[in-house]
């Protein structure tokens, strides 16, 4: 598995893998409803989104979309997101996969991956996430990866309708993987950016 920030040229085949939509039975999973509507309207919000994202990042407040794919094929995106990172070590994340490559152990696979190489590579103290009510997949990927229960949040989930979100937290001290099967490149440069000097 490879994940790698998404280019514009990663746009067309994410826009193809999320035709349709990513959710299964109706299970709500986004604050913002972006895979709802027709293959063009999804298109369109999918490239505003990370268009958005990479025109809005800076030290201080940025999310980084990572394009995951398999064999060289894109089967999905995990992101990470931060606030004030070189003070608060603390990222929080989300991701969604295709629809057929769900429940084959991807999503625990890219989670783990960016958690252990964030760990490492920037001395990331936290990893916060949530997932709304009923979204049983996002709940046991973070179960498996060591987070545990952090409360609750109401929310207008993206049907429309209110729904709790759960909240998970994560330390780095209960991440439960080797980090050594991870090689990641560019990391030099992203300390730099950030000013990380330990
Ligand atoms: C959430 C998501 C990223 C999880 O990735 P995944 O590859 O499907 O999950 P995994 O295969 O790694 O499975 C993780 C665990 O969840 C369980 N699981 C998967 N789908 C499930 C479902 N529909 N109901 C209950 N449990 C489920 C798996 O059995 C596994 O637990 P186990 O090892 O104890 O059996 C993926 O399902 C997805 O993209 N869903 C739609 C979008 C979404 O919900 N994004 C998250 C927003 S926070």
């Amino acid at each position: 598995m490879e994940l790698s920030p998404v280019r514009d040229s990663d746009l067309p085949e994410l826009a193809t893998i999320a035709g349709g939509g990513v959710r299964r039975d109706g299970v709500q999973a986004f604050l913002v409803d972006w895979d709802s509507g027709n293959d063009a309207e999804i298109t369109r919000s999918l490239a505003q989104y990370h268009w958005n994202t990479r025109a809005t990042l800076t030290v201080e407040s940025w999310t980084i979309e990572f394009a995951v794919r398999v064999g060289g094929e894109v089967i999905g995106v995990q992101g990470v997101s931060a606030q004030q990172f070189p003070l608060t070590r603390t990222v929080s994340t989300g991701s969604w996969l295709s629809k057929d490559k769900q429940g084959q152990g991807f999503g625990t696979r890219m989670r783990s991956l960016v958690v252990g190489a964030f760990i490492r590579e920037f001395g990331t103290r936290r990893f916060d996430t949530g997932y709304v009510e009923g979204n049983l997949a996002s709940r046991r990927v973070s179960e498996k990866i060591g987070y545990s229960p952090n409360g609750t949040r109401s929310i207008v989930a993206q049907n429309g309708t209110a729904s709790t979100e759960n909240l998970m937290v994560l330390f780095s001290e209960d991440y439960p993987y080797s980090m050594d099967d991870i090689d990641v490149s560019g990391a030099e440069e992203v300390r730099a950016f950030l000013g990380l000097t330990d």
